[in-house]
């Protein structure tokens, strides 16, 4: 044969970091069989459940993607502004990148962007988008969990700075303990001098927020639903979806919301050799989704090595959207 390995000219559109499918299996597994049962948030979003979650940021109740974007188109130019010239622009779960085009449109230059995104077919489309409507720049998509150790692909030119792009208050989903960790591998992935736009949602009357996460169409319901559809689908288990219900619950003491779906009834689900129970009234907590003051972001930013130096915030204190930087270091050889 003669045939040589054909190399591809162009880069693979997308670097492939994601988690191997052995690691939903454990993860339910390990979820499931646990005292008070758990599955993790991040697996909502297969193709269905990142539909079903653009639906959600449409609802009349979910005001944090409409917030988030009228302070981002508000307050763009300046963070372009603070954030000058040929920014390497990272994004943490860019879902379908609609945020990122608020930004991109106020940057100088940038000398590429990096979508980092758990959902395969959500990254490979918004990428293929941002490539069409902005065709100087360099995208380089990578499928991979981003609180997983990250490895920058290489991009062509030198970039001014490191910015890691983390809006959507995707921050809330972790406990305090896990975002100090997670800010602080993005403030050592970003150096001295790097930045990060990190948008929000704030503490506030209880009511705004159990609604915006019980929304009377049922969509948020639907979304926290299938995960065990998925679950069925991708591990061929026989959840009965109707037998179990979204319940969505702030709780003030703990500054968060927690999804539960909550089995109907006693009942039992074989799953890889386990028989997982369940009593009438049991739960399954699905999403936390902490909720902050200024206060404690600041507090959080600090110990995570960033100092916030500028924050955005609308008009009824629903959401925030910081600028904060990694500090140079302070050159202590000198006494
Ligand atoms: C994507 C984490 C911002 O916590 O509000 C929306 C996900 N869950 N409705 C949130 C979600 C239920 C969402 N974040």
């Amino acid at each position: 044969m003669t045939a040589k390995l054909a190399r591809p000219l162009e880069p693979a559109p997308v670097y492939d970091l994601a988690p191997p499918a052995e690691d939903f299996l454990s993860d339910v597994v390990r979820g499931l069989t646990a005292r008070n049962k758990t599955l993790p948030c991040k697996y909502f979003y297969d193709e269905i459940g990142s539909r079903l979650f653009d639906r959600i940021c449409e609802l009349p109740e979910y005001y944090p993607t409409r917030t988030e974007l009228s302070i981002l188109h508000r307050n763009a130019s300046e963070m372009g502004e603070l954030l000058g010239p040929r920014c390497l622009v990272i994004e943490y779960g860019s879902g379908s990148s609609n945020k990122t085009r608020v930004l991109l449109d106020h940057l100088k230059d940038p000398a590429a962007y990096v979508p980092v995104e758990i959902a395969r077919e959500h990254l490979e489309e918004s990428a293929r988008l941002l490539r069409h409507d902005y065709p100087q720049l360099e995208v380089h998509a990578v499928c991979a969990d981003f609180t997983r150790p990250l490895r920058l692909p290489r991009i062509s030119r030198p970039a001014a700075r490191r910015v890691v792009y983390f809006p959507g208050s995707t921050i809330g989903n972790f406990t305090p303990e896990e975002a100090r960790r997670l800010l602080e591998r993005s403030a050592s992935l970003c150096g001295a001098g790097g930045a990060m736009i990190l948008g929000v949602d704030l503490k506030k009357e209880p009511r705004v927020l159990e609604d915006a996460y019980n929304d009377r169409e049922g969509v948020t319901a639907a979304f926290n639903l299938n995960l065990l559809a998925r679950i069925n689908r991708e591990l061929g288990t026989r959840f009965d979806t109707e037998a179990f219900w979204h319940h969505a619950l702030y709780d003030p003491r703990e500054g968060r919301i927690e999804m539960h779906l909550v089995s109907r009834k006693d009942q039992q689900v074989a799953l890889d050799g386990h028989r997982v129970s369940f009593v009438e009234g049991e739960s399954i907590c699905t999403e936390y989704s902490y909720k902050y003051s200024i206060g404690d972001l600041h507090e959080l930013a600090r110990l995570a090595g960033f100092t916030i130096e500028r924050s955005w915030i609308d008009d009824r204190k629903y959401f925030s959207v910081h600028y904060l930087v990694v500090p140079e270091r302070r050159d202590d050889s000198r006494r």
